[in-house]
């Protein structure tokens, strides 16, 4: 009776207006993961797309078996381009109704002693799939006059980011596209919001180099992040900084500053002299 209520209590985003079916990118693991989870939870069919096939399975079974809900496996490479035709086959049949653009990587580094292919791989990732797959879907809602995409970006991107200098560069597009988009698909009834994501629990920070020890401001866990997110999605909000110290310190601390400092931390966590 009690687990009924609190399930009840727990709904983010309204299954009739965004549903059936939920694909989220890069959902084997931290952010992702977690969209899958709370969208499970209010009763969306979820296709689950990203490349270690293991952690999608489990994730999978697990949350059908949870919440009686359906799901798909797509197993593809988003910085390959050929990804995009794997979704669209995998999904010629069903009605998605959101779309959370999620997949991403970065890596530290010197911009000028990376290859110019590594960068490329990277622009693929972390721009050009999710600009496929907003023009794909979005086509598809705008039909619908109904849908829901949100794109996640980064905080930290917002004014340049040394050291990660490309990978800002496509967050920065992730963000220029979405506010755009945000106002030209209002007209068919479709949200759209990015996410600004903030250091946020997942394993991406210590690839990162960041630590316990050596992190500026303390995580906000990926309960939060996607909570939040859901909500601000739902509300149609352009933008989203989950945890209100980021929201603080994203209106308060000067770009030159942030971009200095965070340079200065990337470059000492990653060993960069
Ligand atoms: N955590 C933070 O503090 C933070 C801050 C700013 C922005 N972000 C953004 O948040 C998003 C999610 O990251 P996260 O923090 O949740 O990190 P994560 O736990 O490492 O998750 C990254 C996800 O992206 C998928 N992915 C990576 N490369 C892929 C590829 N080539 N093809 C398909 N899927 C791929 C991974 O799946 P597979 O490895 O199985 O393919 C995984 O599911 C990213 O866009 C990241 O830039 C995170």
């Amino acid at each position: 009776m009690v687990q009924k209520k609190s399930k009840k209590m727990k709904r983010l985003i309204d299954k009739n207006k965004f549903g059936p079916w939920a694909i989220i990118t890069g959902a084997s693991s931290g952010i992702g993961e977690e969209f899958a989870k709370q969208l499970a939870a209010d009763g969306f069919n979820l296709v689950l797309v990203a490349r270690r096939s293991n952690l999608l399975e489990a994730i999978g079974l697990q949350l059908a078996k949870e919440h009686n809900i359906k799901y798909r496996l797509v197993i593809a490479d988003l910085a390959t381009e050929g990804a995009i035709k794997q979704i669209t086959e995998a999904t010629d049949d069903i009605e998605i109704g959101l779309l959370i653009s999620n997949a991403g990587t970065g890596k530290a580094g010197k911009f000028l002693e990376f290859e110019e292919s590594e960068l490329k791989y990277t622009i693929q990732l972390n721009a050009i799939s999710h600009l496929s797959l907003v023009h794909f879907f979005g086509r598809k809602m705008a039909k619908r006059r109904r849908g829901g995409i949100l794109l996640t970006g980064a905080m930290g991107a917002n004014n340049g980011l040394p050291y990660m200098a490309n990978e800002a560069g496509t967050k920065g597009y992730i963000h220029s596209l979405g506010k755009s988009l945000h106002t030209e698909f209002r007209e068919f009834g479709v949200h759209l919001t990015i996410l600004m994501t903030p250091f946020t629990e997942t394993p991406v920070l210590n690839k990162l180099g960041f630590t316990k020890e050596n992190i500026p401001v303390k995580p906000i866990s990926v309960k939060q992040c996607v909570t939040e997110s859901l909500l601000a999605l739902s509300k149609n909000k352009v933008t989203v900084i989950p945890g209100l110290k980021f929201r603080i310190m994203n209106a308060l601390v000067p770009g030159s500053m942030a971009r200095e400092r965070s340079g200065k931390i990337i470059k000492k966590n990653n060993g960069l002299n």
